[in-house]
């Protein structure tokens, strides 16, 4: 069985200061394994006693650019040789305007800072223009989406978790059949994926030119079409064949 750089970790490096859910390392492996090969700009929110710099900074290629992000100014002196940290609130806009001036576009952004629920998604807000295509945004700890302490609770709107579901809508808003009640988003020409795991959200930018086309072959010739995004009242082509 391969062993991914996460299983022995721990034991492999003795390091005391991490503090992270057993199962994300899995999530971690299959999400950026494939990142690890060139360069890549980095920030993760949330330093705490640092665990995660070394971590990160040994997973990823040496000419990475990795930021390290935190409000607590105590923070500072954990930086490491190979890392910058940084001080500031996550939800701040100049302070993310500032860290994309300086350290971005990004390829991966971790948000393992507050999990207050309304950070978690103004940060993904402020991050995402700056986020390059191809990039992942990950938010750690959405089990607090559950939690009214953390501006959560089940199906509370203002939750994270319900934000990324919305998110999934606007992905699909160029399959609109009801234009007034959900129209067109812009995000769904710049999310390729959304990937939810057991408290962790993965959101996948992939900039799109056109629109989704169909393919047919006739004729010898392969065709494309964009018209199937056009038709509105649409049914099913196995209409009373389908067993409705
Ligand atoms: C869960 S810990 C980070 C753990 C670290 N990533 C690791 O792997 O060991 C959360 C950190 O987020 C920081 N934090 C809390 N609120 C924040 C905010 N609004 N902006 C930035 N960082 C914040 C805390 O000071 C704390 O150090």
């Amino acid at each position: 069985m391969r062993m991914s750089y996460f299983d022995d970790y721990l034991t492999r490096t003795g390091l005391p200061t991490l503090t992270r859910w057993q199962h994300y390392f899995d999530i971690f492996d299959r999400e950026l394994s494939g990142h690890r090969d060139a360069p890549v700009s980095f920030l993760e929110i949330g330093v705490f006693k640092g665990g995660s710099l070394p971590m990160w900074r040994d997973f990823f290629h040496e000419d990475s650019s990795l930021t390290f992000v935190d409000i607590d100014e105590a923070c500072r002196k954990l930086q490491i040789d190979g890392t910058t940290v940084e001080i500031g609130h996550q939800a701040d806009p100049a302070f993310v305007a500032q860290l994309a001036r300086t350290h971005g576009p990004f390829d991966i952004v971790i948000d393992d800072g507050s999990h207050i629920n309304h950070h978690q998604i103004a940060s993904f807000e402020l991050f995402w223009p700056h986020m390059r295509d191809g990039s992942l945004y990950i938010v750690e700890d959405c089990h607090t989406s559950y939690w009214p302490g953390f501006g959560g609770g089940y199906r509370n709107e203002a939750s994270f978790i319900e934000y990324a579901k919305r998110l999934i809508d606007k992905m699909h808003s160029w399959y609109t059949d009801q234009d007034k009640l959900f129209g067109f988003s812009e995000l769904a020409r710049q999310i390729g994926s959304i990937r939810f795991y057991d408290s962790v959200v993965v959101i996948e930018k992939q900039l799109k030119t056109g629109r989704p086309t169909t393919l047919t072959f006739e004729n010898g010739k392969v065709a494309l079409s964009e018209k199937a995004l056009d038709i509105r009242g649409r049914q099913s082509v196995f209409k009373g064949r389908d067993g409705a």
